[in-house]
Formats: structure tokens, sequence, C-alpha cells
């Protein structure tokens, strides 16, 4: 069970310094790349990137809110990310994107947005190791928690259950004290938190409230059989 706080809604003018405050107690940063077409926001690309990556040393969770992530994700693996996820639904070559992801050095993870469904995903398992299930319409923090993704974590989870590889199961947005337990239950092992944890008062033990309920609601599903 591992937690990846967003720093989407901290203040992103101090991001070195934002970003350790959860040093020692996230087992990731999760950094939300978006580039005003496919999502309607804009964030920071590659260079802010490349630069906070020098400053920190957690590893970092990218996730591509952009177009053409054929282009431009594997310069983020380049630049030491531990972890980079592109959307499905913006890659030309969505199998070619995971493997040049990999070939850079780090994890490749795919990510679907709501509308779209596991199946689309469904041959790229063997080629990825982690698949996102996005539990908002990407593009902004704070939103709510969408309940009805919950099937699509439990398919995620089959898919990647079915396969011989360790595949794991992320979901972002709204993830709280409630949501993740579900979401855990589902069958997810990693949870973004933007919102919820760095509008929290003492971040690492938030943090830490999070990763145990996760662990909680899974061991629970795993005896009751998973909801
Ligand atoms: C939304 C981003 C999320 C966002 C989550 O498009 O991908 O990572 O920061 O924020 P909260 O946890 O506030 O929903
Ligand atoms: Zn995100």
């Amino acid at each position: 069970m591992q937690i990846s706080p967003s720093v989407l809604n901290a203040d992103l003018a101090s991001l070195a310094d934002e970003v350790n405050r959860v040093r020692g107690a996230a087992d990731w940063i999760h950094l939300d790349v978006m580039d005003n077409h496919f999502v309607p926001n804009l964030t920071f690309g590659l260079p802010v990137v490349e630069s906070l990556l020098r400053r920190i040393d957690i590893p970092a969770d990218c996730h591509l809110m952009i177009d053409d992530p054929d282009r431009w994700a594997p310069g983020f693996a380049e630049a030491g990310a531990g972890s980079v996820t592109y959307h499905v639904e913006a890659a030309r070559r969505p199998r070619m994107v995971a493997k040049d992801i990999r070939a850079a050095g780090a994890r490749a993870g795919v990510a679907v947005k709501p509308g779209t469904p596991i199946s689309q995903i469904a041959g790229l398992v063997p080629v990825v190791d982690m698949i996102l299930v996005m539990t908002v319409e990407p593009g902004f923090g704070g939103q709510s928690f969408m309940a009805d993704m919950l099937p699509k974590v439990r398919e995620a989870r089959r898919l990647a259950d079915s396969s011989d590889v360790d595949v794991w199961i992320q979901v972002d947005g709204g993830i709280g004290p409630d949501s993740i337990e579900q979401c855990a239950a589902a069958g997810a092992d990693v949870f973004v938190a933007g919102s919820a944890i760095f509008g929290s008062a003492d971040l690492a033990a938030t943090i830490t409230a999070f990763r145990a309920a996760a662990l909680q609601a899974r061991a629970g599903a795993s005896a009751g059989g998973r909801a």
C-alpha cells in the first residue's frame, strides 16, 4: 500500500519545499503535468520537473495529462522520474510509449479517464507496471470522488491478477479517509491524494493514517472476499 501525495493544490511557487514536507512519510510524490489541451488546466512541464528532481530525493510519480505522450513521456523518465504515467486516450502508439518509458529507466503507468473502459488497456498489461484508474475527470484537484469508478478498479485488479507480471493499481481524484478504504477493498494499492494531504494540519500523520486505513480495508476485503 503506497501513498503518493499530489502537489497540485500545494504552494507551487515553493515546489521543492512543498515536496519535502512529505519526505520520509510518502512513498512517492505525484506530479500532475497538464498542458491545457488534453485537460483544460495548465500546470508545469518537463523543464520544471527536471529542476525539481535535482532538489528532491523522494521518487517522482509523474502523471502526464498531456497530448502526444509519445513525444514527451520518455523525457520525464530520462530526467529521473521513478514512474511515468500517460493517458491511453492521448497516445498514438500506447504500447510504444510504455516501452520507451521503461527503456529510459522508469516504471510505466497507463491511465484511463472516467469514460474510458478498462477493455481499452487490456492489451497493454504485459508492458506496463501500473494502471491508473481516474476517480475524477482529470484537470483539477479538490473534486468529489466518483464511487461509480469502483467497478473499474475491481476490473483493473482482476486484469492485473490474471497476468504473470506485477501490475500496481493506482487511484487518483477525491481520495480521502472514506474513499481510500473503498478503493483498497476494490483492489487499489497506490493512492494519490492532493487536497486531503496538503490541506491537513499534519501531513505525515495523514499519510500514515491513510496507509493504515488502506491496509485494514484490504485485509477486511481479503478475509470476507473482495467487495
Ligand atoms: C487531477 C489530478 C490529481 C489531483 C488530485 O486531475 O490528477 O492528481 O491533484 O487532487 P485531489 O486529491 O484533491 O482530488
Ligand atoms: Zn494526478
